[in-house]
């Protein structure tokens, strides 16, 4: 069957879709941090842990991340708008001005974030231009007084401050 579906229709639609935004980052065989921001962290499994996050077959920072022992997922917060753009950005360090900290086996962790997860990673499968990599979950913390940055329509944005039960 062919797809009509046109790519950039497809992408603007999934943007009516809010996300977190995430930093996936690991120090690299030089010892200084690489990563990316990714929109596409999801939970998977609870028992065991799993997490996933899914990546472009064109990004140039995955080959650097892929073979680590560990990888920092940091959630990113509301007030780190920048950080989520610096983390996107081509040409540039987007460590610089950065507070960050590592965890155990080089996993690198976005300092004043919501969440941050120490992963390992368990499996990558092919799935049309990217792949889906699944994480292992070894370590967890939140920070739950810090509010989580949100990824909508193409723009950053804050929740407002109102809650409906579930
Ligand atoms: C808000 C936001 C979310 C993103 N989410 C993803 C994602 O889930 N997967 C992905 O491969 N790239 C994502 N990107 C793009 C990467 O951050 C990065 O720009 C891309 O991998 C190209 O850089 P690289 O060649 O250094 O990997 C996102 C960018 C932004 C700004």
């Amino acid at each position: 069957m062919t797809n009509t579906l046109e790519s950039g229709e497809l992408r603007r639609v999934l943007g009516a879709f809010p996300t977190g935004v995430t930093a996936i980052a690991a120090l690299g065989e030089d010892g200084r941090p690489v990563g990316l921001a990714a929109s596409s962290f999801t939970s998977v499994s609870l028992e065991p842990p799993l997490v996933s996050v899914c990546v472009a077959h064109t990004s140039t920072t995955w080959p650097a991340l892929r073979g680590r022992d560990r990888l920092g997922v940091s959630v990113l917060g509301a007030h780190q708008e920048r950080a989520g753009r610096q983390l996107s950005a081509a040409g540039q360090d987007r460590f610089l001005d950065l507070a960050w900290h590592t965890g155990i086996d080089g996993a690198v962790l976005v300092t004043g974030a919501s969440a941050w997860f120490e992963c390992s990673i368990e499996q990558q499968i092919r799935a049309g231009d990217h792949d889906i990599i699944l994480l292992r979950v070894h370590d967890v913390q939140a920070d739950h007084d810090v509010a989580p940055l949100v990824f909508h329509a193409s723009k950053f944005r804050r929740l407002e401050r109102e809650d409906f039960p579930v």
